[in-house]
């Protein structure tokens, strides 16, 4: 079984063929340089850019991957949550080579491509606990099988990438934040500053970076003479410092929640031997390495997606379109792109669902 997959729902288009013996025959990425400038994702920009290389993305996966797109069995597309020019552009161009091809289409929900990517390279099975981390997203969830999911809890206010985002556009770091506050933060000394953990004692498995990202905007402008953060100039090892400080904490909030979750599953799912994480924020190595002694106290099995597998690409969207093709799941080719779309929507309603109480 071969499936062509396309991603266009952020800033990478991607294209990607698998096999269901998870072997990636052909993969292309192009991730887009436009929004450097801009410090964050400009969703015309972004659309104008899929639009512009999606053919070429394409074509250069099927080269690679040496196989005629006829050989393909289904075409799977990235059909939201996302900034909907760039699903748009994808989507359309998956039913247009489906219809053209007469195959079927599959309509993959961009977190349930994260959702299932550890799956191609490692051997994680149902159910399994995941830490879904990406510049728009951050929740716990069971995933139970595909398309089967129960949320345990999300975060409140800002994902946990545009948490890292935001930080280091205030630090004039560039975009997107994550890898260069990862790559300070080994500088750093993660003790120079104490940052508050908003929602630890909550009870629940919910999240939330805002009042984080506040206390770090706080100590920037501390060292501005007239108070705004423009003006702030903080020497290389205190940038460093607050960017250690950051990483670790906000880490810490991640650890602390999944410990309440890893219960629960624990009760719940006593044949769940993994946890996952995956999303970009995923590629951190810091947070691989605390979720990893996580995991190893809780005797759980870790695991990730490579590194370049956890930020947006083709091949995570073409596995989901291949999981969901294999159970018999294709969509219709007027499927409508979804700019909001939970990956529990269908999931009965447990009582006091929306969070698991300690
Ligand atoms: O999954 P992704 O490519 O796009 C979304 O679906 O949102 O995630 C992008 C996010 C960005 O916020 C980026 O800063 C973050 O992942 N990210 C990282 C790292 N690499 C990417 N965050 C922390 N450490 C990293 N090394
Ligand atoms: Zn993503």
């Amino acid at each position: 079984m071969i499936v062509l997959g396309i991603e266009s729902s952020c800033d990478d288009t991607g294209a990607a063929v698998v096999t269901d013996s998870k072997e990636i025959l052909g993969d292309a990425l192009q991730s887009q340089e436009e929004h450097k400038q801009y410090g964050g994702v400009v969703p015309e920009i972004a659309a104008r850019a899929h639009l512009e290389h999606v053919d070429e993305i394409i074509s250069v996966c099927m080269q690679r991957a040496r196989i005629d797109l006829k050989d393909v069995d289904a075409i799977a597309a990235s059909a939201g949550p996302g900034l909907i020019g760039g699903v748009v552009v994808g989507v359309m161009t998956a039913k247009a080579l489906a219809l053209a091809l007469n195959k079927p289409f599959v309509a993959v929900n961009h977190l349930e491509a994260h959702a299932l990517c550890a799956r191609i390279a490692s051997d994680v099975r149902f159910p399994y606990l995941l830490l879904l981390v990406s510049g728009g997203h951050c929740q716990i969830l069971v995933v139970k099988d595909v398309g089967e999911y129960e949320r345990l809890g999300t975060t409140i206010d800002d994902a946990a990438g545009e948490a890292f985002d935001k930080v280091a556009k205030m630090l004039n770091l560039g975009y997107p934040g994550g890898p260069m506050i990862e790559k300070l933060a080994a500088t750093g000394d993660d003790s120079r500053f104490t940052l508050p953990r908003p929602l630890i004692g909550s009870g629940d498995c919910n999240l939330s970076f805002s009042g984080l990202k506040t206390a770090v905007r706080k100590i920037i402008e501390s060292y501005s003479p007239d108070g705004s953060i423009e003006h702030a100039i903080l020497p290389k090892q205190d940038v460093a410092d607050v960017c250690a400080c950051f990483q670790m904490t906000a880490t810490d909030c991640l650890v602390r929640k999944l410990e309440k979750a890893i219960k629960y599953f624990k009760e719940n799912y006593p044949d769940g031997q993994d946890l996952v994480v995956s999303g970009g924020v995923a590629a951190n190595t810091y947070l691989r390495s605390a979720l990893k002694n996580l995991a190893a106290r809780y005797d759980l099995d870790f695991a990730a997606p490579p590194i370049r597998f956890c930020t947006d690409n083709g091949v995570m969207v073409a596995w989901a379109g291949l999981e969901r093709f294999r159970k018999g799941f294709t969509s219709p080719l007027d499927f409508k792109p979804r700019p909001r779309w939970p990956l529990d929507e269908n999931a009965p309603k447990a009582p006091g669902a929306g969070g698991v109480k300690a």
